[in-house]
């Protein structure tokens, strides 16, 4: 498939290539995030230099003192790797001109407009402009529109002169990293690499090989820019579809949560996914907008991506309601009923709360009257109208003051049997009372519609 005699024949191909092999090149990743510090460790545990930016001082601090801030990194393992000098983390963003490989983990967020965020990525690519030497191999790792590599670095890098192939390379390479999960890491979870050439991909193929055990290789950049997106709209949508038919069961009496259980035993042909107050997180919320934003570019419309955001954006407020509708069958409104809501975070076992539901649910009680609180084994507090708010302790005297409990995040850590057995109503959006007490009328699932039900027994139930 290769052109045998361009690989020998290109010096910085050759040179850089050795130095990967010997494990002497010197690795730059910028963003040391949730996805930079894992790379980082990744690639230090095998014994490369891998010096780590990041222009977040209070992170580089932490790391410098072997402090982890990721949930799936441990503070040992970072400590470890820093007394080696296999990872030295910085702020000083011109050790980029000692770079062998420069790997960009930094954010790609969205603007208030919706429109894609492009800054980080620019940042980093004014910085490459300034410092980049003959022989460099770039991978981009944000998540990104299709277009982004070749639009954004590629043609910035060679109005420098430089031709792309020969004098530096360039790929990029989406991560898949999914925090919490400890079925699936870097080393086990197939990498994807498109390159802008042949050599490109070949020399990032070199690098991934190291320490991941299975290398996917695409015919360029975009291609895999694109297969990102596509996993992640397809998880938005799917998401959207099981939100709506959640909905759906609600207004006609089915319990969405059964029916679930009856599909999900067909062998083939379905994939289960369940509802709950929205999506979260850096990716599932705002990649498919940066699919759907470059599209419009091309003068195509993708209804799937609209429609799913809309729905996904809505469960917030649907949850909500059901509070409203859950007090209101105890016979109390809204408005100063006291609300403790179970999980800040947008998943389970993590303590991100970027872009989680919890946070709009939370302001959304508040700005109807409700007195709301939190509970969240991971995250100690979050900012909230210039504020911040603290997780309170779940003891049990504590849930009993509390006119309703809403679980919005199914921590494991959590005692549910503590929390069914202290609260007045419980609002369960991921049907986890259900294996302690069915058919309990102080509980009011999302997907499910019972409240003539809740309305005959609970006073029942609340004397007992
Ligand atoms: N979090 C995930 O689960 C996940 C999974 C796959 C892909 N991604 C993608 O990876 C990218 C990074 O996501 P993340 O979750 O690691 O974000 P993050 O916010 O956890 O980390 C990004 C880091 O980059 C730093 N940074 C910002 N500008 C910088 C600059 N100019 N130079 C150096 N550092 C800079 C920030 O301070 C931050 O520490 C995004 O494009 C995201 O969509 C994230």
């Amino acid at each position: 498939m290769y052109d045998n005699k361009k690989f020998i024949e290109n010096v910085n191909y050759i040179n850089l290539h050795n130095k990967i092999k010997r494990k002497e090149a010197r690795i730059l990743i910028f963003g040391l995030g949730y996805v930079g510090l894992p790379l980082a460790m990744g690639l230090s545990e095998e014994g490369y230099e891998v010096t780590g930016v990041d222009v977040n001082n209070e992170k580089v601090s932490k790391l410098l003192n072997g402090e982890s801030y990721i949930i799936d990194i441990s503070s040992s393992k970072i400590k470890k790797n820093i007394d080696n000098h296999n990872f030295i983390p910085t702020t000083d963003t011109t050790v980029i001109k000692n770079a062998d490989v420069i790997i960009i983990c930094v954010p790609t967020p969205l603007k208030k407009n919706q429109e894609p965020d492009m800054s980080y990525i620019e940042s980093v690519v004014d910085l490459l402009k300034q410092y980049i030497k003959k022989g460099t191999l770039i991978i981009l790792e944000s998540t990104t529109y299709p277009g982004t590599t070749e639009e954004l670095i590629q043609k910035e890098i060679d109005q420098l002169g430089y031709v792309v192939g020969e004098d530096y390379f360039l790929c990029f390479s989406p991560e898949r990293v999914d925090p919490g999960n400890t079925n699936f890491r870097i080393e086990n979870t197939p990498k994807v690499i498109g390159g802008t050439t042949p050599l490109c991909l070949d020399l990032a193929c070199h690098i991934y090989n190291t320490f991941i055990n299975k290398i996917v290789t695409v015919s360029t950049p975009k291609v895999a820019e694109m297969s990102k997106l596509l996993e992640n709209t397809f998880r938005s949508i799917n998401i959207a579809f099981i939100n709506e038919m959640a909905l759906m069961c609600d207004r006609m009496g089915v319990d969405i949560w059964e029916v679930i259980k009856a599909a999900s035993s067909k062998p083939f042909g379905f994939m289960t996914f369940y509802p709950g107050p929205g999506i979260g997180g850096h990716c599932i919320p705002l990649d498919p907008m940066y699919l759907s934003w470059k599209a419009k570019g091309y003068n195509f419309y993708s209804k799937f991506i609209e429609i799913a955001q809309e729905i996904n954006k809505n469960m917030p407020y649907y949850v909500v309601n059901k509070i409203t509708e859950a007090l209101n069958v105890a016979g109390k409104p809204l408005k100063s009923s006291k609300v403790l809501i179970l999980g800040m975070a947008y998943k389970p076992d993590v303590d991100d709360v970027r872009e989680s539901p919890s946070l709009e649910v939370f302001e959304l009680l508040h700005r109807k009257g409700a007195i709301v609180d939190f509970n969240d084994p991971y995250v100690n507090y979050f900012e909230i109208f210039q504020n911040k708010k603290y997780s309170v302790k779940l003891l049990s005297e504590n849930i009993k003051t509390y006119d309703c409990t809403v679980l919005l995040t199914a921590h494991k850590i959590y005692d549910y049997k503590l929390i069914l057995e202290n609260s007045s109503l419980i609002v369960d959006t991921r049907n986890v009372f259900e294996e302690f007490s069915k058919s309990n009328p102080k509980i009011f699932k999302i997907g499910n519609s019972n409240q003539e039900f809740n309305f005959n027994n609970l006073k029942n139930a609340i004397n007992q």
